[in-house]
This record gives C-alpha cells, sequence and structure tokens, in this order.
C-alpha cells in the first residue's frame, strides 16, 4: 500500500487552558471509511474542524497528500477543496436555489467551466433522487432532501476526502434512512471517508474502520466487528450497552437518557 491519504501525528488542540484533544494519532488510507464515536464532549467535531483547519492546533500535525494542513499555510485554500464537508445543519444558502448552491464553490473557488459543473450537479443530483428539485430553494425541501444536496455540494467539489458530522442527526426518522443510503453507495464507490455518528448499525454497516474517543483521546480504534462483538475496555462496553438499552427509543431519547442534551 502507498502513502496514507491523511496523517494525523500527536495531534494536540486546546481552548484556552482546557485540552480537548490529546496526542491524536491516525490514518487514512485512500477509500477508507473511518466512523468517529463516543461520548458528547469528546471532541469528535473538534477534530473533524482541525482536519480542514476550522480551528487551528496546538501540538502535532495533520498532512492530506503529506501537505501539512496550516490554518497559517499558504496552500490552505487549495487544500480545502480537497476536504468536503457535510454539517448537521445543512448549511445551504438559503437566497440560492439547490442548483445555485451545488454551483457556486466550483464556479467561483475552482473557476470551472459552467456547463460541465452543471451537467455533472444534474446528475449527482439524480443520483440521491433529487432530480427535479435543482430549481427549488431550501426551504421547499425537507431536511433529509436538504441534507442531500448538501452532500452534493460536497461531492462537487471532487473532494479527496469527504467529513461528515452527525448529518443525520437534526432529521426526522423516517428522512434518516435516505441520507445514510447516500452515505453507503458513497462508500461502496471507494470514496474517502470520515463519519460521526450517533446510528449504531450505520457505523457497523459502512466502516472499514471504528474510532472510539473519550475526552480527547484515541481509546479503541478497531474493526466494527471487534468494537461490536470484543470491545476491549470497559468504557467502550458500557457505551454499547446504553444504545441496546435505548434502541427502541428515538436518537433523541437515546441521547437525553445518555445526558448528551
Ligand atoms: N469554540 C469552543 N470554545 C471552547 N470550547 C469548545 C469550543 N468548541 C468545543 N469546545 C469544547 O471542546 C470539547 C469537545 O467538543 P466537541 O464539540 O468536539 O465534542 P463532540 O464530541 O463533537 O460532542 P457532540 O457529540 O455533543 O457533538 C467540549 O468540551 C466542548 O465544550
Ligand atoms: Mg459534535
Amino acid at each position: 500500500m502507498g502513502e496514507p491519504l491523511l496523517t494525523i501525528k500527536n495531534v494536540t488542540k486546546c481552548f484556552g487552558e482546557t485540552m480537548v484533544l490529546e496526542d491524536i494519532e491516525l490514518e487514512v488510507r485512500q477509500g477508507e471509511v473511518i466512523v468517529l464515536v463516543g461520548p458528547s464532549g469528546c471532541g469528535k467535531s473538534t477534530l473533524l474542524r482541525c482536519i480542514n483547519a476550522l480551528e487551528p492546533i496546538q501540538g502535532g500535525e495533520i498532512c492530506l497528500e503529506g501537505e501539512a494542513v496550516d490554518a497559517k499555510g499558504k496552500n490552505l485554500a487549495a487544500l480545502r477543496q480537497k476536504i468536503g464537508m457535510v454539517f448537521q445543519s445543512y448549511e445551504l444558502f438559503p437566497h440560492l436555489t439547490v442548483l445555485e448552491n451545488i454551483l457556486l464553490a466550483p464556479l467561483k473557488v475552482q473557476k470551472r467551466k459552467k456547463e460541465e459543473v452543471r451537467q455533472e450537479a444534474m446528475a449527482l443530483l439524480d443520483r440521491v433522487g433529487l432530480s427535479g428539485k435543482e430549481n427549488s430553494y431550501p426551504r421547499q425541501l425537507s431536511g433529509g432532501q436538504k441534507q442531500r444536496v448538501a452532500i452534493v455540494r460536497a461531492l462537487s467539489m471532487h473532494p479527496e476526502i469527504l467529513l461528515f458530522d452527525e448529518v443525520t442527526a437534526a432529521l426526522d426518522p423516517e428522512m434518516v434512512r435516505e441520507v445514510l443510503d447516500v452515505m453507503l453507495s458513497l462508500a461502496a464507490q471507494g470514496r474517502t471517508m470520515i463519519i460521526v455518528t450517533h446510528e449504531m448499525q450505520f457505523a457497523r454497516a459502512v466502516a472499514d474502520r471504528i474510532l472510539f474517543l473519550e475526552k480527547g483521546k484515541i481509546l479503541e480504534d478497531t474493526t466494527p466487528e471487534e468494537f461490536f462483538e470484543r470491545p476491549k475496555t470497559e468504557r467502550v462496553k458500557q457505551f454499547l450497552n446504553m444504545f441496546a438499552f435505548h434502541a427502541v427509543k428515538s436518537p433523541k431519547a437515546a441521547k437525553e437518557a445518555s445526558g448528551e442534551i
């Protein structure tokens, strides 16, 4: 195997005096799907935000294709284009149509040809079940549809790696499936992804590796089978029991019961 696509070495992140990521080590290879799980506040979102330099780090190094991702680096704009990020809250521009939202960055940032980008966007919309919605505004779409648009928008930049931060957490249960299905098909296409999710069945189905983060440290980094069948630490056993116990409840109820809300 060649060099990893993404290398995270000894990364430390502090907010003021508080250390929220400590000595994070991670290598992600081309086509690998990493699922990041752990209790609320353990640093999952912060780690994703450090990977695309939305947050500066205080120690260590993050490299994409051998180049340091550095908030002060002069190549940051170019590097960011290789990293697609999808958030829980969609972050679509409300005054732009679906198609305009998708075309914005490829045209303005990447200066690509409009017709080529448009055709590609239409094909991607079709793939996620949204053909015919290109001229709708975000407010005219369901949460699941908005999230699929956000995924297409990230894909339209041709990123090397996709980061997903709890993209189904704000959705009604019937819309969760349609978004997870899109992510499963991206994994099947060989996309490199890091996914933060509380959907444990999905995590098991999609992941090549599962990372469990606790208080800013990686406690386990293992295969889905090991993680779910033979967790090494008591902490992970406890975490998984909580999900088994709440499986009959809604994800929100489970989060509430675990003190995450
Ligand atoms: N901008 C900030 N300033 C100060 N502290 C922050 C900031 N962002 C996050 N934190 C703190 O960093 C820690 C990690 O937060 P983070 O959002 O990464 O957790 P998380 O694992 O994503 O949690 P959740 O599952 O609830 O989304 C928390 O203690 C949080 O309070
Ligand atoms: Mg988070």
